[in-house]
């Protein structure tokens, strides 16, 4: 029997959506679910973009879809499969009713004079945005929306930025897909958890 609380079972990615609107109290209360996380030394180093707008999805997935094109070309994959891939993530992108975009701000972090202290400050934060999207996804499960992170931003956090016309200080790292849940959609069974591989004892 599983020892996973309901309320985590709960939440699963799920990627269907109807195309009813999310409304923007909802999603409201999600971003203020986030910013209940925890964050380190008392800092709220996370911002969040409510993208519900069919001109706010489309800047977005055209933006971020412009650079990993670049990158793709620049990989050496085949334009045919660079249009396949570059498609089916504008389509989820601007397929879903809103999208939250989680960024990170050096406000409220601290700075230090050598680059490993600040790699694991930035790392930190990254941490803590980490907990507030899981935050995010569980008040969503819980509001009976359905929800799933998408990695794309943490790859062109600046392209991401620029589309949406972000301050230069907002930089997006976490992306995620909200909805009510498309009732034909059936997720993947969640395997069971390998607990003496993922766990030690000291
Ligand atoms: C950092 C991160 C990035 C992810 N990126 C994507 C993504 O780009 N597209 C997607 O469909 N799911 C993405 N996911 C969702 C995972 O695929 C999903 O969490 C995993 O398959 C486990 O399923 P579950 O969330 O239903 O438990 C991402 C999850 C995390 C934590």
């Amino acid at each position: 029997m599983s020892r996973v609380p309901a309320f985590v079972e709960a939440r699963r990615s799920i990627r269907a959506f109807t195309a009813a609107p999310v409304d923007r109290a909802l999603l409201d209360g999600l971003v203020e679910a986030a910013c209940a996380a925890p964050a380190p030394h008392h800092s709220r180093p996370w911002r969040w973009v409510v993208v519900d707008t069919d001109a706010g999805k489309q800047a977005l997935a055209d933006g971020m879809g412009a650079r990993w094109r670049r990158d793709l070309e620049d990989d050496g994959v085949t334009r045919a499969r660079i249009d396949e891939l570059v498609g089916a993530s504008r389509r989820k992108l601007t397929g879903a009713p809103a999208l939250v975009l989680g960024c990170l701000t050096w406000d409220g972090l601290d700075r230090y004079p050598d680059e490993a202290r600040q790699r694991a400050e930035w790392g930190m934060a990254l941490l803590s945005l980490g907990a507030a999207v899981e935050n995010l996804m569980l008040a969503a499960a819980d509001a009976g929306l359905a929800s799933c992170w998408v990695a794309a931003p943490i790859f062109c956090p600046a392209a991401a930025r620029d589309a949406l016309g972000l301050d230069t200080e907002w930089l997006p790292h976490a992306l995620v897909l909200v909805g009510h849940p498309d009732p034909g959609y059936t997720g993947r069974p969640r395997p069971p958890v390998p607990l003496d591989e993922l766990r030690a004892h000291r």
